[in-house]
């Protein structure tokens, strides 16, 4: 099983590498500051803004699910700027 977690290196992705890790899968983060993470040698990295085209990365990988937990975390940041992408 293969799958793609966005926002891997933050507070929640990072544990769901950890335990995806651990159940077997192989995982790939997308997540535009990586540097933090201390697992990257059993995961496959790129280091990318997902507001960007990410179709070659789709492409090669071929995940067959997504987690999603790059975002804006602040409510009242993307309440009072919703095209903000990240904090
Ligand atoms: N932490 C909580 O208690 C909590 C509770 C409920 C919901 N959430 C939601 O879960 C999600 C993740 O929260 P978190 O606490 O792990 O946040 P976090 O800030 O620790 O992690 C977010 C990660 O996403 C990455 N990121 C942000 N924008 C990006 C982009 N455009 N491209 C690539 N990477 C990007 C950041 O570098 C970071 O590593 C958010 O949507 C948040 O609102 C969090």
């Amino acid at each position: 099983m293969k799958v793609l977690v966005t926002g891997g290196a933050g507070f929640i992705g990072s544990e769901i590498v950890r335990e995806l890790d651990a159940r077997g899968a192989d995982v790939v983060v997308l997540d535009y500051a990586p540097h933090a993470m201390d697992y990257q040698q059993y995961a496959t990295v790129y280091a990318v803004d997902v507001s960007t085209n990410l179709h070659d990365i789709f492409e090669r990988e071929q995940p067959e699910y997504v987690i999603h937990h790059a975002a804006q975390v602040s409510v009242s940041t993307s309440m009072k700027q919703p095209d903000l992408m990240v904090s």
